[in-house]
Formats: C-alpha cells, structure tokens, sequence
C-alpha cells in the first residue's frame, strides 16, 4: 500500500502537510517522539479523510533512527513514494551556551537522520 512518510508531524508544518496529503487520499506514516500527538493526529485525519494514518515514535537525535524508521517500514510492507523531510529545530542563542552533545543532537536531527 502506498504511502507517505512525514517526520515532525506532531504538530507545525509537518502536521499540516499530513492533512494535505490526507486530503488527496495518501495514507500517512507519522513520526515524531511524542506519541500521544501522534496518535491524535492520526485519529483525526483517519476519521475525517478514511485514510490510513501509522505512528511511529522515534526520537531522530539517536544514531539508530533512520533504520528504525527503515525497519518499520519494511515490516509493514508500507510502500513510502513520498518522504517529507520535515522535522527538526533550530538552537537559538550563543553557539557556546550550548553543550557539544546538544549541538551534535541537533546535526543529527536536521542533517544525518533525513539523510
Ligand atoms: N516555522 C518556521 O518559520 C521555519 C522556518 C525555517 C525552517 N523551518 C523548519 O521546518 C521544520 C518544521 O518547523 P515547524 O515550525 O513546524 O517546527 P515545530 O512546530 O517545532 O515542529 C517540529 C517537529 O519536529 C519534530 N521533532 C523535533 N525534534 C525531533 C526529534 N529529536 N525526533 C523526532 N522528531 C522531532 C517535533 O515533534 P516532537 O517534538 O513530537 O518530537 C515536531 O513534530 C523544521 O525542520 C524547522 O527547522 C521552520
């Protein structure tokens, strides 16, 4: 079955890119960490467009997320032809009020995960 994978689709633009292509009949992969968001988005956009909306909770600052998102895929047998690279953040403020691990967290997110 054909589907599209949205990360960062908890809430923001990621969420309102999933009711678009909710909306044009794709089902949805979602992915983010908070998995009650998730879960809330999924129901609704499933009840308003009878689509079918999976969750998967990855928190995509940890090394392994790109397989796991990869593994579940392949489990699923989820056919992905569209991938919205959508989450990520930005550190805001001076570069050395950060530790390097939170600067490292954030590459991780917002370049090798969606890589
Ligand atoms: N809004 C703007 O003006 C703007 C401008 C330029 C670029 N962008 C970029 O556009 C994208 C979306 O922006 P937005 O404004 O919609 O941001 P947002 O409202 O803060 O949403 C960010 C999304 O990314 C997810 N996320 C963050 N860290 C994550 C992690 N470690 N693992 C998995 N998911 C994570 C969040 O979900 P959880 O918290 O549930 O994990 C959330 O769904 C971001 O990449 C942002 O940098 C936005």
């Amino acid at each position: 079955m054909t589907y599209a994978l949205i990360t960062g689709a908890s809430k923001g633009i990621g969420k309102c890119i999933a009711r678009e292509l909710a909306q044009k009949g794709y089902n949805l992969l979602l992915v983010a960490r908070s998995t009650d968001l998730l879960q809330a988005v999924a129901q609704e956009l499933e009840q308003e467009f009878a689509i079918k909306a999976l969750v998967l909770s990855v928190d995509m600052s940890h090394p392994e997320a790109a397989q796991t998102i990869f593994n579940f895929c392949e489990q699923q047998h989820l056919a992905v032809s569209i991938l919205v690279n959508n989450a990520g953040y930005g550190l805001s403020g001076k570069f050395e009020k950060y530790a390097s691990s939170a600067h490292e967290a954030m590459l991780q997110v917002n370049i090798m995960c969606l890589t």
